[in-house]
C-alpha cells in the first residue's frame, strides 16, 4: 500500500501551500468564525460543551477529508474552546515508540495532542497508541539485549485529535479508538463567499460582492484555494486594475490561471480530457490514468477525484474511472454512446 509518502509529498506540493504566517492569520480562531461544515461543527460543539460541563477531557476525535478544508483549523478551535494547550505533530515525524512516549508523557491533563497525517504513523508505533488512547498508559521497552525490560508509564487524560486525508489507510483498531470520526466535505459556494469576504477584511483587500462570488464559485469548494485565489486576484487588481476586486477583475485573473467557471483546474481538466480522448470515456484504471496525465496516483485519488466525483464529472466503478455525461459536457465533446456492457454503439 502507498504509505511511503516522503516529507515533500506531491500532494502537499500540488496543493501549493501559502506561507505559514498568512495561513495562520486567516485561520478562524473560534467556531463563530468557522463557516460551513455544520454537521461536524455541531458534533464538536456537543462534545466540547459536555466535556466542559463535566470538567473532563474531550474524547478522541478523528477529522478526515481532502486537503485545505479546515482540519488543522478545527483542531486549534477545539483547544480554544476547551481552554487547553494543543501540541502539534505529524505522523511521519513520530518514527519510534520513544518519540511517541516523549510526546505523551509531556502532556498535561486535558491537553490536545494533534497528529496531522495520522495515517502515516509507522505501524510499529501505532500499536503503542492503543493503550495510550484507551487506558491512558503506555508500556515501552527500554534497553536492549539481556537488560531489555518493559516500563509502564502512566499518562494524564489527554485528547488525541487526528487528521487524515486518507481515512481508508487507518487500521480498524486505531479507528475504533476514536470517540468521534467526522468527515469534512467540500464547501458550498455561499460559505466560500463569506470566507472570501472575511479573508479580504483581514488582509485589507478591497472587494465587492460580485468579485467575492466569482472567486467563491471557482475555488473547488476549498477554503485554502479560495484564500490563495484571493491573493492572486488582489495582485492582479493592483497590476491591471484599480486595486479593487470586481467581478471583471476576478474573471480575468482566474482566466489567466486557467481556472474555469466550474472551478476545475488544469489537472482536473487533463484527467477528464484523457479519459475522453484516450479511453473513449473509460473505464480506465487509476494506474493507467496517472501515467497518462503524468501525476502521482495518490494526488489523483486524494486531491482531484474526490471533487470530480462529488461534482458528478467522474464515476468510480469496479472496472475503473468513467466519465459521466456532465464530464463530457464540461469538455464540450459529444459522448461516445455505449450499451449496458460498455461496448461502443
Ligand atoms: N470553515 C472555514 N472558515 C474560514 N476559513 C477556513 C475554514 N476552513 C479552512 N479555512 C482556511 O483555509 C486554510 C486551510 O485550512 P486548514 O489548514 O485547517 O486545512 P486542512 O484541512 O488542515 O488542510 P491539510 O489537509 O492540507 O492539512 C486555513 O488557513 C483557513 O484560513
Ligand atoms: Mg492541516
Amino acid at each position: 500500500m502507498d504509505t511511503t509518502l516522503t516529507e515533500t509529498s506531491p500532494i502537499k506540493d500540488a496543493f501549493n501551500r501559502p506561507d505559514k504566517e498568512v495561513d495562520a492569520s486567516l485561520r478562524p480562531p473560534a467556531f463563530s468564525d468557522f463557516r460551513g461544515q455544520s454537521k461536524t461543527v455541531e458534533r464538536l460543539q456537543v462534545m466540547t460543551g459536555a466535556a466542559r460541563k463535566r470538567g473532563d477531557a474531550l474524547g478522541h476525535i478523528l477529522l478526515s477529508g481532502p486537503p485545505g478544508l479546515g482540519k488543522t483549523s478545527l483542531a486549534h478551535i477545539l483547544g480554544h474552546e476547551m481552554g487547553c494547550q494543543v501540541r502539534v505533530t505529524s505522523g511521519p515525524v513520530i518514527e519510534k515508540a520513544g518519540d511517541l512516549a516523549g510526546l505523551l508523557t509531556n502532556l498535561e491533563a486535558g491537553d490536545i495532542l494533534f497528529i496531522d497525517e495520522i495515517h502515516r504513523i509507522p505501524k510499529t508505533v501505532e500499536e503503542y497508541l492503543y493503550s495510550a488512547m484507551e487506558d491512558f498508559q503506555i508500556d515501552i521497552m527500554i534497553d536492549q539485549g539481556p537488560n531489555a525490560r518493559s516500563v509502564n508509564l502512566p499518562l494524564q487524560r489527554f485528547t488525541l485529535v487526528g487528521a487524515t486525508t486518507r481515512v481508508g489507510l487507518l487500521t480498524a483498531p486505531l479507528r475504533s479508538r476514536f470517540t468521534l470520526q467526522t468527515r469534512l466535505s467540500y464547501y458550498q459556494r455561499e460559505d466560500l463567499f463569506h470566507i472570501v469576504k472575511r479573508s479580504c477584511d483581514l488582509l485589507k483587500i478591497r472587494i465587492n460582492d460580485a468579485g467575492a462570488s466569482e472567486i467563491a464559485g471557482r475555488a473547488r469548494g476549498t477554503p485554502r484555494i479560495a484564500n490563495n485565489l484571493v491573493r492572486f486576484v488582489r495582485d492582479f487588481s493592483e497590476e491591471r486594475g484599480e486595486g479593487v476586486i470586481t467581478q471583471d477583475i476576478a474573471h480575468a485573473a482566474l482566466e489567466l490561471l486557467e481556472i474555469d467557471a466550474q472551478g476545475l483546474d488544469e489537472m482536473d481538466k487533463r484527467i477528464l480530457r484523457t479519459l475522453a480522448d484516450h479511453y473513449k470515456g473509460g473505464p480506465a484504471g487509476l494506474g493507467t490514468l496517472a501515467v497518462a496525465v503524468s501525476e502521482e496516483e495518490q494526488t489523483i485519488e486524494e486531491v482531484h477525484e474526490p471533487f470530480l466525483i462529488q461534482e458528478g464529472y467522474l464515476q468510480r466503478t469496479p472496472q475503473g474511472r468513467v466519465l459521466t455525461e456532465k464530464g463530457w459536457h464540461a469538455l464540450g465533446i459529444q459522448p461516445f454512446l455505449k450499451d449496458q456492457q460498455g461496448e461502443l454503439l
